[in-house]
């Protein structure tokens, strides 16, 4: 953004307003992944310490890992879910939720994070596109319900009374993502797309910047480095999300 210093404009031209492109914006899509929550203690999944160095996908994050050894992927989520359960958002998420307060327009933010970091911040207009940890869905009914503790296949479903069909409610890999048609047309009809801490390497999610784009809107990334999807881009920024996202909500908001 652009603000001319009235000062070192010649004293003969009336002064001018420039409006500036931040301006202009009036509904903004917001893509998070991972590399959000890292700075909270979080592990991303494809740095070289991340999740899937440790674990194999096709053993802890697909349908068929569940029906094969349904008790190594409980194991596996409860494990995340603990770590979930005492972490605090950063400053990258606080920023997010008060772009969501203060901007004049719409806010609609889509995390990949199956962590609840966002609504501790207080961001509400939100999709967990990827699911939630902190929820429990029965295989046999489709019920939800908050789950803070471990799962077991010994458990029962307080709706339908079936036991052995309590698993986290995430979405696997050879799944759909939750809520696409929303978010798709949230896509066509934003003005400004920001993708914040991910590597672009999974879709659907990894296409939301070719759709924005298509769809006329202002591309801009924020991350630590250029994800894979960079040259889709119109903007980057690259830096901690901690510290690259509140400044660039700060020059949304304020110029
Ligand atoms: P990745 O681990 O693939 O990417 C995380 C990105 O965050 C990388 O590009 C890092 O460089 C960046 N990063 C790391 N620390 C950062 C920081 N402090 N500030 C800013 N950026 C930082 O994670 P995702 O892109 O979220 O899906 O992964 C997408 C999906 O793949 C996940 O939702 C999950 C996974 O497999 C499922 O499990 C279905």
């Amino acid at each position: 953004m652009t603000v001319p210093n009235a000062a070192c404009k010649p004293s003969h031209k009336p002064p001018r307003v420039i409006i500036s492109a931040m301006a202009a914006f009036q509904r903004i899509v917001i893509l998070t992944g991972a590399g959000l929550s890292a700075e909270s203690g979080l592990s991303t999944f494809r740095d070289k310490d991340g999740i899937w160095a440790k674990h194999r996908i096709e053993d802890v994050a697909t349908p068929q890992a569940f029906a094969r050894d349904p008790e190594a992927v409980l194991d596996f989520y409860n494990s995340r879910r603990g770590k979930a359960r005492g972490v605090k958002p950063n400053a990258a998420h606080q920023a997010l939720a008060r772009l969501e307060a203060e901007f004049a327009g719409t806010v609609l933010t889509v995390t990949q994070n199956i962590d609840p970091l966002h609504e501790r911040a207080g961001t509400k207009n939100l999709i967990h596109m990827h699911g939630e940890i902190l929820q429990a869905l029965c295989a046999h009914c489709g019920a939800r319900e908050p789950w803070e503790k471990d799962l077991s296949l010994d458990l029962v479903c307080g709706a339908c009374r079936q036991g052995g069909g309590m698993c986290p409610d995430v979405v696997w890999f050879g799944e759909m993502p939750y809520r696409m048609e929303e978010i798709i047309a949230a896509l066509a009809a934003c003005d400004l797309f920001l993708s914040i801490g991910t590597s672009g390497s999974v879709y659907p999610a990894a296409s939301f910047v070719a759709q924005a784009r298509g769809a006329g809107a202002h591309t801009v990334e924020l991350n630590l480095e250029p994800s894979e999807g960079i040259s889709m881009f119109a903007e980057a920024v690259h830096g901690k999300a901690s510290q690259v996202v509140p400044a660039y909500v700060e020059t949304l908001l304020n110029g």
